[in-house]
């Protein structure tokens, strides 16, 4: 994925798909997607373990899902900052799976748990945040899919003023003159979340943007850990991808800048160019 237009697009189309078709993804598919997966890196540098695993092999069910057969589970180990960077690797596999027309939708709760975590082998140390199906979209959705997204206003998203910042939280980001950062911001704007919360708060500077995050009750002690903050890494994709999509590096700080913030809104991580 290095072409701008390319990505932009690929985030642009992704939706969450809860309804398959019946048809088996196609071994070429499964091929890349397993070479992609052996390779998924974070600017954390933690490691984040993928499987491919068999829906009726493992007896993996979720309730809002219909015609799935295959599921992506993938674990991390329990240490600083396993959020961020399991939300960053596995948003990474979703864009490809994109891609490739292969349907998926992040799950941290509405799944059968100990049968995918059983089936991931999850030892003491780990954490099995988030799984998703994989599967090429039905035709029609299913009614239990239509109503959800009715329900959690999913083609809907928080407008730019009200997510991003200029210099501080006192005046809202309305675009600047770089076109680049201007389209990297917007694909964050657009990024799912769990339960379409859009946690994500962003504090842009010449050079440097600050990711926060926005804390709704009873979000940071799920059985994902931190589902809010994994929200925060999916936006840390989109942004560096798109960035060094468009040919400019970035790299990551985490020295909190120490700006004033609302309440029950924390600092997350910086990019720098
Ligand atoms: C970290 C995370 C956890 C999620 N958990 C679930 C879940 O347990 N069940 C579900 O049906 N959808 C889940 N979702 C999907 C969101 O509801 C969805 O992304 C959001 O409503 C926006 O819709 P969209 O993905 O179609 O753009 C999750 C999304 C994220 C990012």
């Amino acid at each position: 994925m290095t072409d701008i237009t390319n990505i932009e697009k690929i985030i642009k189309e992704r939706r969450s798909v809860r309804t398959f078709d019946k048809k088996k993804i196609a071994d070429e598919d499964i091929a890349r997607i397993q070479d992609f997966i052996s390779d998924a890196k974070n600017p954390y540098d933690i490691h984040v373990e993928f499987r491919l695993l068999d829906s009726k092999e493992h007896g993996l069910k979720s309730k809002v899902l219909k015609g799935e057969e295959l599921f992506l589970g993938a674990k991390i180990k329990r240490i600083p900052h396993f959020e961020e960077a399991f939300g960053y690797s596995f948003e990474a596999v979703v864009l490809f799976a994109q891609s490739l027309g292969v349907g998926t939708v992040w799950i941290a709760s509405t799944m059968n748990r100990d049968a995918f975590e059983k089936a991931m082998e999850l030892g003491d140390d780990e954490i099995m945040p988030c799984i998703s199906p994989l599967g090429y979209p039905a035709g029609k959705m299913s009614v239990v899919e239509s109503l959800m997204r009715k329900t959690l206003g999913a083609d809907k998203r928080m407008s730019l003023e009200e997510i991003a910042f200029e210099e501080d939280f006192g005046s809202p980001f309305k675009g600047s003159k770089d076109e680049l950062l201007d389209k990297a911001v917007e694909m964050v704007r657009i990024a799912p979340s769990a339960r379409n919360r859009q946690p994500w708060r962003m504090v842009i500077s010449e050079n440097k943007i600050h990711f926060f995050e926005k804390k709704d009750p009873g979000y940071d002690r799920t059985e994902a850990g931190d589902v809010q903050k994994i929200d925060i890494g999916i936006a840390m994709y989109h942004f560096a991808n798109v960035m060094e999509s468009g040919g400019r590096s970035v790299s990551l700080k985490i020295d909190d800048p120490g700006l004033k913030t609302a309440e029950g809104t924390v600092y997350v991580s910086t990019y720098e160019w």
